[in-house]
């Protein structure tokens, strides 16, 4: 091959950076040494610990707790190998582990790599239930490590059986550039029932954290806080019993957990590969089932990993880009019931540590990345249509989803402990409301594209059990716009999106009498800023970026409330070839805030050049907004 000349050299730099715009955000590794921690250090080599800023759980740090291992497993070159299992049982009960009900269980993974590695996707599943989603950090040299605590007492039905497996998925690749092995450890830990009073609840004793010798600032006499730990029952009605008819934000442990998963050797998670793929499952639900509450588990990755970053096929066509990241930026995933749609999610766009730009994920990961969310869709009004002890088709689909998606979903079911048989029906009122608006216009690479969608659902149903016949109204709604803007001759990219969901229940008696009312709302802003220029090396190029998003959720039932917020903001730059970055300069700040009526709690963290420059956490009565 001839060497080329200067202004070939220049137009061929230009082609790539044209290029490259469209097809970013996009997903790199940080390879063996370029960290901006192994670049910024050179005395101390110990493996850096990887943080989630996430809402804390305070009664894991009382005692007595009962630890039980589960997993132990290095995932090496999994790739295209069944998931790791291991038959499960729950602790034999002692006097340090309690027997159910418990008050509390929470999953504790800790992980560690060394080497050069992309971040992985992982799950685990305990009888196909899904406990967690997450992925993992990218390793380097000196090596890293994180331990992520997730609640998961909701799940209590599954962990006190000791006939099923547990299993986790999490393919990686092994070869002469690819070292890093994931090693994980995941470990219950369970808490007896401390509150007395008998259903499992999620008490927060605050009053007890001054034992523990705790890290973070206390900003107020626990004392005032002792008094208030806790879940009351709501008065007159026993959640326990009625199921639906109360709606806590921490209900009781369902009775039975469903999964509506795979059981093939790639995991119990379905692969979506396009939008019309639906993987579906038949389930017969018990003729007593009270409430039901289908938590749908969602990541996304392949093309549609920046799926909110996707401009329409149209312009890629157009102007002969190779990039295979298309059809839009709107997707949707959807959950039907015997061909009847039911419930949908527009879900959070959770960054990977090797997303965008994997320098601003190092030590502080971006939100959501190691405890995924999940999604819940409440089908108490449906159940009219379910207790016919036939199986019924549950199905999972993504509204324009590109290759690929990994989707599966738990069905819990509380059910009538006074009767074998309840009655119940459904219908739906007012009519649903669902519409996608788009705008695109470009020429050549310049151009501007927003999609607007919303949707409204309005479900109702009675459910007549022993405790008594009571009414439930869902009512579900979003709206989602999206802006996708290039400019500079495709140089420069700007997508914002914005994302409000709303669900509100009612619960009503047989007269009509409105008995408890609850409503979430959550907004998830994002805005990423790309823009791309030439390299100081032959094909390297600088891609300049800042991203911001945030999770805020917002709860009530009249009286009780919480409201979640986490906010992140990230800049910088880096330099790149193929997926590999060579070197950059990377700042990220996030703000996290949780109050209800028990406690708040604050924690501000800022991260630069992979290393953690601030942290600061406390308890207090007022938060800060
Ligand atoms: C824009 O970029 C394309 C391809 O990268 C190039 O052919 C074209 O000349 C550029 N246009 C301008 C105005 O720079
Ligand atoms: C897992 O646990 C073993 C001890 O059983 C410990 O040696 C190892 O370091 C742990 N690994 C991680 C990643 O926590
Ligand atoms: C795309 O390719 C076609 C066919 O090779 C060519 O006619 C057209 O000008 C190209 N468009 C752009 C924007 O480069
Ligand atoms: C239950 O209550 C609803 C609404 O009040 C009523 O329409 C329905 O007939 C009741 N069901 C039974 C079995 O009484
Ligand atoms: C990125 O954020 C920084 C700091 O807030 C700001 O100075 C810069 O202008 C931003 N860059 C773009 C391209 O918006």
């Amino acid at each position: 091959m001839q060497p080329p000349t200067a202004a070939a050299a220049a137009l061929l730099l230009l082609l790539l950076a044209a290029a490259a715009a469209a097809s970013f955000p996009d997903r790199f590794h940080k390879g063996p040494s370029s960290s901006a921690r192994s670049r910024s250090r050179s005395a101390s080599h110990s493996p850096q610990q990887y943080i989630e800023l996430t809402r804390p759980l305070p009664y894991t740090l009382l005692p007595p707790t009962c630890s039980h291992r589960i997993v132990t497993h290095s995932f090496a070159n999994t790739i295209g190998s069944p998931p790791f299992s291991a038959p499960y049982t729950p602790p034999p009960p002692s006097s340090f582990c309690p027997s159910p009900p418990w008050s509390a269980v929470a999953l504790e993974l800790s992980a560690s790599s060394r080497g050069d590695q992309y971040d992985r996707i992982a799950a685990l599943w305990l009888g196909g239930v899904e406990l967690l989603r997450t992925s993992t950090a990218e390793p380097d040299d000196d090596g890293v490590f994180w331990k992520v605590r997730k609640d998961v007492t909701r799940y209590s039905s599954l962990l006190s059986r000791s006939d099923i497996e547990i299993s986790m998925m999490l393919e990686n690749i092994i070869n002469d550039e690819f070292t890093g092995i994931y090693h994980v450890n995941v470990t219950l830990l369970f808490y007896s029932s401390e509150m007395g009073g008998g259903r499992p609840s999620v008490p927060i004793p605050m009053n007890r954290l001054s034992d523990q010798g705790l890290s973070m600032k206390l900003g107020l006499g626990l004392e005032e806080l002792g008094g208030k730990s806790g879940v009351a029952p709501r008065d007159g009605v026993n959640s326990a019993t009625l199921g639906a008819a109360t709606w806590d934000h921490n209900p009781p442990p369902a009775d039975l957990i469903y999964p509506v998963s795979d059981d093939g050797d790639r995991g119990s998670w379905y692969w979506i590969e396009r939008a019309s793929d639906l993987r579906s499952k038949k389930i017969t639900i018990p003729a007593n089932t009270v409430r039901a509450v289908l938590e749908l588990c969602v990541s996304f990755h392949g093309n549609d990993e920046f799926w909110y970053s996707n401009p329409p096929d149209s312009y890629i066509r157009e102007n002969n880009l190779t990039t295979r990241r298309g059809n839009g930026a709107y997707r949707e995933v959807l959950v039907m019931i015997d061909g009847n749609l039911v419930g949908s999610e527009v879900p959070f766009p959770v960054v990977f540590t090797g997303g965008i730009n994997p320098l601003f994920w190092e030590p502080i990961v971006a939100i959501g990345a190691f405890i995924l969310p999940s999604y819940d869709i409440e089908l108490t009004p449906f159940l009219g249509n379910l207790l016919d002890c036939e199986p019924h088709e549950f199905a999972i689909g993504v509204a324009n989803g590109i290759s690929y998606w990994l989707v599966n979903a738990n069905l819990h079911l509380w059910l009538d402990h006074g009767s074998k048989r309840v009655q119940a029906k459904s219908a739906s009122y007012g009519p649903p409301v669902h519409n996608v608006e788009r705008d695109s216009q470009f020429r050549e690479l310049d151009g501007s594209f927003k999609v607007k969608a919303k949707r409204k659902e309005r479900l109702v149903g009675w459910v007549k059990s022993s405790a008594g016949n009571f009414t439930t109204m869902v009512s579900t709604g979003y709206k989602v716009k999206n802006w996708i803007t290039f400019a500079g001759n495709g140089t420069y990219k700007f997508v914002k999106q914005k994302m409000k969901a709303k669900r509100e229940i009612r619960i009503m008696n047989e007269a009509r009498v409105p008995l408890a009312r609850s409503f979430i709302k959550r907004n998830y802003p994002l805005r990423v800023i790309t823009s791309t220029l030439p390299g100081s090396k032959k094909g390297t190029y600088v891609l300049v970026t800042n991203v911001s998003h945030a999770l805020t959720e917002r709860w009530s039932d009249g009286d009780k409330s919480s409201l979640e917020r986490n906010v992140q903001d990230s800049t910088g730059w880096m330099e790149v070839k193929d997926h590999n970055v060579l070197s950059g300069k990377a700042d990220t700040k996030q703000s996290y805030s949780y109050r209800d009526e028990f406690f708040c709690y604050n924690r501000k963290a800022e991260a630069a050049d992979g290393k953690l420059v601030g942290d600061n956490s406390w308890f207090s009565r007022a938060c800060l907004s």
